[in-house]
């Protein structure tokens, strides 16, 4: 492993967080949830945060947060799923992280963020389904600069064991 820090990030519902854990615990490096993290510094949900004090707050969180983890080592670091179409927060993390992003059909996603439907303000809309492929495709070419692991039919331990296989022959 080259990079002092893992990156996790990809679309809402990718299982960052769960895969993320996990890997941390493996490989005993520091686990940061952005989201969770902005969350215990604001003292609140991430959806209070967007209804009370814009988006563009939120992103300006993110972009602070960005810079404090780029000074830690041994973080496995799962990222919100906007949080790298800031251009600016790419080139911090690139510096130190190995980046990969997971991926989902987006029946998969919506399957997967229905089960927490009040968590993610972005998909607070009529027809979530429009708004998931509508900002899949928005941000697949951001996606699509970094390394990919499909998620699709595999469990939380078989895509650690995959991510760790990479890890150590890159
Ligand atoms: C967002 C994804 C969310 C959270 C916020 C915005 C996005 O994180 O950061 O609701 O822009 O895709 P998850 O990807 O962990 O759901």
């Amino acid at each position: 492993m080259q990079k002092q820090n893992i990156v996790l990030t990809g679309f809402m519902g990718t299982g960052k967080s769960t895969i993320g854990r996990l890997l941390a615990k493996r490989i005993d490096y520091h686990f940061v949830d952005t989201d969770k993290e902005i969350e215990n510094r604001c003292g609140k949900s991430v959806a209070d945060i967007f209804q009370q004090d814009g988006e563009a707050f939120f992103r300006q969180q993110e972009e602070k947060l960005v810079r404090e983890l780029a000074k830690q080592p041994r973080q496995v670091i799962s990222t919100g799923g906007g949080l790298l179409m800031n251009p600016q927060n790419i080139e911090v993390l690139v510096k130190n992280s190995q980046i990969i992003c997971l991926t989902a059909s987006p029946d998969e996603i919506l399957e997967r963020v229905s089960k927490q439907p009040l968590t993610r303000p972005l998909l607070k809309e009529t027809d979530p389904r429009k708004k998931v492929i509508q900002l899949l495709e928005q941000r697949s070419s951001v996606y699509a600069q970094f390394d990919q692991l499909a998620t699709s039919g595999k469990s939380p331990e078989e895509l650690v064991n995959i991510l760790l296989e990479r890890l150590e022959s890159s």
